[in-house]
């Protein structure tokens, strides 16, 4: 959708050559750039005046509107609906998962997942790696990859036996994956400001940030800190979520776990960085292992109904549990003959089994 915008920078009022310069060398290129922009970073990081960098958002984040690639002030629920129509869900290549997205990972959104060690972060992230580079019709998202790597987890030699496995052409989907390591908190901060020409120029459907926090987690330690951290984390999620909304593409990041000492019944983890990331995140997702297979639990959605659901790690990345190794938890087991009485049934479905 960014492809038809031909408003330069500098065509916008008061931007000359060298509000230009200031702006590029922060990595603004486009209006778009700006328009994702806050009052803050141009002020506090490009040396721009509070009033020129209030004026040029407003006014880029105008320009958005009138062509209808941003909401205006007052949109009636029927352009909403129109531009959600235009949202797009892609494969993780698991039925179950799929489902508990109602489709798919959704472009315009945010989605994280978040888990302890092993849940299965980094693999669903390599997954969706390829099955969205499948064209629309067979639900993915037609477009590359961007992966932002913070934990030197991505590994080339992983996505392709996922493709191999799956029968794809496997130099092409490593081509469509553009992969940036970044290794501290302001590198980071920089990447995700530069999203927006990075994404127009390499027809970026997919963004992957895996992890979103340990960089800050590991840089800002200590109490002194937690405001600076939160504050960074929040302007790097505020963007995310502009970008996906902008461009139209989806972007996943990954969050990690903390203890959470508070908790008395029920599981004590719960997802790092505070608030910030979770209201940012337009769903939110919990990965947990559940023997061999992993659990996903949707804690978090505008739309999503509360649920969770199964899936399983393999040589294709993520699928489903073979349905003959369902078992049923403990704390659902059934009686004997009523086991007995429900797999003689014809009318046991796969949803049920797949909601456990
Ligand atoms: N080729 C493969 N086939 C089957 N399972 C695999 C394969 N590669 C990895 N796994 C499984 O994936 C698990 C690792 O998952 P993943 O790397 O996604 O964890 P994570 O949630 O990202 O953890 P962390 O917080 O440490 O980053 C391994 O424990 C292994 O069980
Ligand atoms: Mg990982």
């Amino acid at each position: 959708m960014s492809e038809a915008i031909e408003v330069d920078i500098s065509d916008l009022p008061g931007v000359g050559p060298a509000t230009k310069a200031k702006l590029e060398a922060g990595g603004i290129t486009t209006i778009l750039d700006l328009a994702a922009s806050t009052v803050n970073e141009l002020v506090d990081n490009l040396n721009i005046t509070d009033e020129t960098a209030h004026n040029l958002i407003f006014e880029s984040q105008r320009i958005l509107k009138e062509k209808g690639y941003l909401e205006k002030d007052l949109v009636s629920a029927q352009e909403l609906y129109d531009r959600r129509a235009k949202m797009v869900r892609c494969t993780t290549y698991s039925n179950n998962l799929d489902k508990l997205f109602l489709g798919g990972i959704e472009t315009q959104a945010v989605t994280e997942f978040y888990g302890e060690f092993g849940s299965g972060k980094t693999q669903i992230c390599h997954t969706l790696c390829i099955s969205s580079q499948l064209p629309i019709e067979e639900h993915g998202l037609a477009g590359n990859v961007l992966y932002v790597d913070t934990e030197s987890t991505f590994r080339p030699e992983r996505i392709a036996q996922i493709a191999k496995t799956r029968n794809m052409d496997v130099d092409k989907i490593l081509e469509n994956i553009h992969v940036a390591k970044v290794y501290n908190a302001s590198h980071l901060e920089l990447i995700v400001k530069a999203l927006g020409g990075l994404i127009q120029q390499n027809n970026i459907k997919l963004v992957v940030v895996d992890s979103i926090i340990s960089l800050h987690r590991a840089e800002f330690v200590g109490r002194g800190t937690l405001s600076e951290r939160q504050q960074k984390l929040n302007a790097i999620m505020h963007r995310l979520k502009r970008i996906a909304e902008i461009y139209n593409i989806a972007i996943v990041i990954t969050n990690q776990v903390q203890a959470s000492p508070d908790t008395f019944f029920g599981d004590p983890t719960k997802a790092a960085g505070g608030n910030i990331i979770g209201h940012a995140s337009t769903y939110r997702v919990y990965l947990r292992k559940a023997g061999q297979e992993r659990k996903a639990i949707m804690i978090d959605s505008p739309c999503h109904p509360y649920g969770d659901t199964n899936f399983v790690i393999t040589e294709g990345g993520i699928g489903d549990p073979d349905e003959t190794k369902k078992t049923i938890p403990s704390w659902k087991k059934v009686p004997e003959k009523a086991v007995r009485k429900a797999a003689s049934s014809k009318e046991s479905d796969d949803d049920k089994d797949s909601e456990e």
